[in-house]
């Protein structure tokens, strides 16, 4: 019994001792871990200026409706909405400045009194060392306002842990097609 007993607890101890070597291999649901064991220094901030063309017109549209309601049509605002949207992200306000990135997701009219959309968007950037890092957004974009805030609120790549916000104006609206061009200032802070 005794003897046993001891055996019983040399395999507890030696397990206890193997999950700490090897805690991957665990059953571990969390952990806590040093900042820097990820590679973590200083939290900085940083500015991306850029523009956003959302091209609604034409043979090569790049924001498309993909959804609706029988109500929408009738609502002023176009309530109920959805359109899918890949738009180009430029260096200047010319579509045929540098490409910077894309803005991929979805936007949709989501008020009933004013013209406001919901966006649901990644920015996936290409520029620079920013290539192939992305910042994820989601806020009430009420376009007639001259500015509009809308939260960052996670990235990845070089923009891992991001929080922030981004800053939108309108600078050109074509009334007939329905085309904009639409300026960002985007304030994040990220590792
Ligand atoms: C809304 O109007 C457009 C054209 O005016 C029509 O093609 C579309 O079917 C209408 N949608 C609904 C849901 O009624
Ligand atoms: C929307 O309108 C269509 C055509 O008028 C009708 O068949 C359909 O039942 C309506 N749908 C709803 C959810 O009211
Ligand atoms: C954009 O650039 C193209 C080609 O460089 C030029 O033809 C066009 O006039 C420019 N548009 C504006 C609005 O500056
Ligand atoms: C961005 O990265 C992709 C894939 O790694 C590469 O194909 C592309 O050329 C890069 N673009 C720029 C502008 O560096």
């Amino acid at each position: 019994m005794a003897k046993s007993l001891s055996k019983m607890t040399a395999i507890i101890f030696i397990t206890f001792f193997l999950s700490l070597l090897f805690p991957g291999n665990s059953q571990t649901f969390s952990r806590n871990l040093p900042r820097k064991s990820l590679g973590l220094k200083r939290e900085k901030l940083s500015h991306l200026h850029f523009y956003f063309h959302d091209i609604v017109s034409g043979r090569n549209p790049t924001a498309v409706r993909v959804a609706s309601a029988n109500m929408t049509n009738t609502s002023a605002t176009g309530f109920g909405f959805v359109a899918m949207i890949d738009d180009p992200l430029t260096a200047g306000p010319n579509l045929s400045s540098k490409l910077v990135g894309r803005a991929q997701g979805i936007y949709a009219s989501a008020a009933l009194e004013e013209v406001g959309l919901l966006m649901v968007l990644n920015y996936a950037f290409f520029e620079g060392k920013y290539n192939g890092s992305t910042l994820s957004i989601l806020g009430r974009n009420t376009v007639l306002s001259p500015v509009r805030e809308m939260p960052i609120v996670g990235g990845s790549g070089l923009f891992r842990f991001a929080r922030g916000y981004a800053q939108a104006k309108t600078v050109w609206f074509d009334v007939r097609s329905g085309d904009a061009v639409v300026e960002y200032n985007v304030y994040v802070l990220h590792y």
